[in-house]
């Protein structure tokens, strides 16, 4: 078939690769100049495991460009632009305009929407498109997104039109996975209710871990383990550490909690997630301060890890820069090292290599799962694992979130 791909981000790339990959001629459409020179050339100007490769290996089936006009011809155009969270409330002015260029350019196609939207979207949308429109959710997670996208857990797919909910079936039908058919709106509420539920299950396991702490003999690691057997609990996304980041769960959790509460049907749970989660920063301070004094002026922090998770160079949502800040509030020099993010940070010292890093300074906290902070080993200095990433035998000075203080 003949796809185009709106909007060049981590999903609309990975979307587009993998489609190409399957067979299809694909056209992916970016209006950012950078971004689309990085895309033509052959350096995808984000980083994500297998993409590059990915995109090289399908050269032949795949073109990028900033001209709507190119989608003339298309069977299926995804749109797949941003959709960020504006004062708690979805911004969809970015796939409403890409949707009205699409449905001006194309004779004949489909029109998916991938990005995440607050249910009701599509029926927004097909009051001003005459094509037909179909919600297609994703699930993939950054770092992995790759291999999300060829091997999904399901396809979901919302419309009102059944040949077009059809004809997207089969474009994804190469992946075996389960396709649930259903309506648009159920389609849009499937992705926040996921997204939700996880960013919960992350919550829960981090109100655990604070128990933990308080309990002789206690570690959330074991707990999360034990618990995890359990095929109805199951052991994914309990891991306790510094709250969930990155461009979907905070922004997501708080657009379908403030959608929710207009619609009065307020989302109590979610709320409290959202609000544990906010609260993971403190809880750091708090150990960090118990743990090296109260006066945090002028002490030398080393936040090990920029990313909001490991095998991303993307610090959107991510928490260690909330960190950051609230160390830089407590006036403390912040020294920071991350092997992937090289962005420049105003207030705190960025290092090229970690063992400068953490030699440069008085305490030391473990921020991002990367897995060359594993095997640290450090003797003469207090270290936080916020991540649950380090073996304490290889410490002194050592706290570890959801670890008891008395052992
Ligand atoms: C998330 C979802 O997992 C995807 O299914 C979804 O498609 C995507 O959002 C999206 O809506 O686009 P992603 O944000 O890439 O994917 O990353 P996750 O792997 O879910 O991690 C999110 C955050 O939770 C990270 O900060 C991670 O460190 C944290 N996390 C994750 C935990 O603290 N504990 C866990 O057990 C798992």
């Amino acid at each position: 078939m003949k796809i185009g791909v709106v909007g060049l981000g981590y999903i609309g790339s990975v979307t587009a690769g993998v489609l190409a990959e399957a067979g299809n001629s694909v056209i992916g459409i970016e209006i950012d100049a950078k971004r689309l020179a990085g895309f033509k050339s052959g350096e995808p100007p984000i980083y994500e495991p297998g993409l590059k490769e990915l995109i090289e290996k399908n050269h032949s089936r795949l073109e990028f460009s900033s001209d709507y006009s190119k989608l003339a011809d298309a069977d299926i155009v995804f749109l797949a632009v941003q959709t960020p969270t504006v004062n708690e409330r979805i911004d969809l002015s970015y796939i409403f305009d890409a949707a009205e260029k699409a449905n001006r350019q194309c004779k004949k196609a489909v029109l998916v929407i991938k990005s995440t939207v607050i249910p009701g979207t599509a029926r927004e949308l097909s009051k001003k498109i005459s094509l037909p429109i179909v919600s297609n959710p994703e699930f993939t997670r950054e770092g992995t997104a790759v291999e999300d996208t060829r091997k999904p857990d399901r396809v979901v797919i919302g419309a009102k039109d059944s040949n077009a909910a059809d004809l997207v079936g089969k474009i994804w039908s190469f992946t075996g996975a389960p396709l649930l058919k259903t309506t648009n709106e159920n389609a849009e509420l499937i992705k926040y209710a996921s997204n939700s539920f996880l960013a919960t299950k992350i919550s829960f396991i981090n109100e655990i871990a604070n128990l933990c702490e308080s309990i002789p003999g206690a570690d959330v690691e074991i707990v999360a383990k034990g618990m995890g057997y359990d095929k109805r609990i199951a052991p994914y996304f309990l891991k306790a550490g510094i709250g969930y980041g990155g461009s979907c769960f905070p922004k997501d959790t708080s657009a379908i909690a403030s959608f929710a509460k207009e619609l009065q049907s307020p989302l109590s749970i979610v709320e409290s997630a959202i609000k544990v989660n906010s609260d993971r920063i403190e809880r750091i301070v708090d150990i960090l301060k118990t743990e090296i004094g109260k006066e945090l002026k002028g002490k030398r922090i080393a936040v090990l890890g920029l990313a909001f998770k490991d095998d991303t160079d993307d610090i959107r949502g991510s928490q260690p820069i909330r960190l950051i800040e609230r160390l830089l509030k407590e006036s403390a020099a912040v020294n920071a090292y991350d092997p992937r993010v090289k962005i420049k940070i105003d207030g705190i010292t960025r290092f090229e290599n970690l063992e400068g890093c953490i030699k440069e300074s008085d305490a030391v906290i473990v921020a991002t799962e990367w897995g060359e902070f594993s095997n640290l080993k450090i003797m003469d200095k207090f270290v936080l694992d916020a991540k649950r990433i380090l073996n304490p035998a290889n410490f002194n000075n050592f706290r570890a979130i959801g670890l008891s203080w008395e052992r």
